[in-house]
């Protein structure tokens, strides 16, 4: 286990409040701040793009990141395109893929909106998606068997769900998928940095965001291609190509071939320093310290009577509601009497939600810096709220 009074140190707002959503976003260390200011005090120049010695550096920094998150995800770095989250990882993949009418995507109903909408949108162009029903938390791989056709073009499933915390068997899926020879999507949005990822090239695509477990500053994600050839390009400009002519262009190969335009250079640069932090921490610590305070908070509401915690099973991600009270008043008491940040309403998975309960549920979310204080006081905090 890391020292975490020292790790605390990082985050200096953690100690003016309790900070339980790490599920939407984390906080970001003081390293990953400290080198985008270095980038922008020291030698911002863009990316790619000048022989100058400023542009040189930016680069090299730039690049270094993509490198750290290549061997953190067991990836080629070559296959790894900056995105500016997991939505936007995703949307490449929707757009990016040549649908025919009738083809057909299998996803869940455990879903963010992240993973839902862009295959929804596809509609209009004649795809059909169709959504494998979870059963207490789980979508099971005989579900998954069952459901893939001749016409299955690809699986789209998440890792760890947003709402109640529970793992899939994605390994399983990736197997499953494979030998009905159909691409898989793994949405890592909840799961890269917080737990050991299972290894990223037996996914087709694999999306996830900077900004979660992996510390990273807000407007950074990323989006591994196992065969870059299966997406076309979705947005030009400057940066992509190789040759330019007014009457035609040709593209660069991936990764600059999906990077048009200046990208989020400073994020990327911060998203560096922040895998160095969680590479110094290792995920496997992350990993055993947020579970057993997943364990403390997920009993502590279990024993409150008239709390109805719905994740079904260890988790680091909590949903509940406490009887007679709507979720919005119950983190909005919780942050005025203790100063304690929870996420409530629909936690941008309104299917998945609202089959729990009709205005959503109260979220708690821990992160590699929270403490059993923290659990503790969130949990006699919402003892005195039911009582
Ligand atoms: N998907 C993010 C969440 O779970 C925003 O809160």
């Amino acid at each position: 286990m890391y020292d975490l009074p020292a790790l605390r140190e990082e985050f200096p707002v953690l100690s003016r409040c309790i900070y339980l959503d790490s599920a939407s976003t984390s906080q970001t260390p003081r390293c990953a701040v400290e080198a985008m200011n270095s980038y922008f005090f020291d030698y911002a120049a863009n990316h790619g793009r000048g022989a100058h010695h400023l542009a040189r550096r930016t680069t090299g920094e730039y690049e270094r990141t993509r490198r750290l998150l290549g061997e953190f995800l067991g990836v080629p770095e070559g296959n790894l395109v900056f995105t500016k989250n997991t939505t936007e990882a995703i949307n490449l993949v929707a757009r990016g893929i040549c649908w025919q009418k009738g083809d057909e995507i299998l996803t869940t109903d455990l879903e963010h909106h992240s993973n839902l909408v862009p295959w929804l949108a596809l509609r209009e162009q004649g795809v059909r998606v169709k959504i494998l029903r979870q059963k207490n938390g789980y979508v099971t791989a005989e579900d998954l068997k069952e459901a893939l056709s001749p016409a299955t073009r690809l699986v789209a499933v998440n890792h760890v769900t947003n709402v109640l915390g529970t793992v899939q068997p994605v390994e399983e899926f990736a197997r499953i998928s494979h030998d009905q020879g159909v691409p898989i999507l793994l949405d890592a949005a909840q799961s890269a940095g917080h737990m050991p990822l299972p290894p990223g090239k037996i996914f087709d695509y694999l999306a996830l965001p900077g900004h979660k477990g992996l510390l990273g500053p807000q407007g950074t994600g990323a989006l591994f291609i196992s065969d870059p050839d299966s997406l076309a390009a979705t947005c030009f400009g400057g940066g992509i190509v190789e040759e330019v002519t007014l009457d035609q262009f040709t593209l660069l190969p991936c990764p600059a071939r999906f990077e048009p335009g200046t990208p989020n250079i400073p994020g990327v640069i911060g998203l560096g320093a922040a895998i160095d932090l969680v590479n110094r921490l290792t995920v496997r610590s992350v990993h055993g310290h947020e579970t057993a305070l997943g364990d403390l908070l997920r009993n502590g509401l279990m024993d409150i009577p008239g709390v109805t915690v719905y994740s079904p099973s260890r988790s680091t991600v909590i949903s509940f509601n406490v009887a007679s009270k709507k979720p919005d008043e119950v983190a909005l008491l919780l942050d005025q009497k203790a100063g304690i940040c929870v996420r409530s309403g629909m936690h941008c998975a309104q299917p998945l939600t609202t089959s729990l309960s009709p205005l959503g549920t109260v979220r708690a979310s821990i992160g590699c810096y929270t403490t059993p204080e923290e659990i503790e006081a969130l949990v006699g905090s919402v003892r005195e709220i039911a009582g």
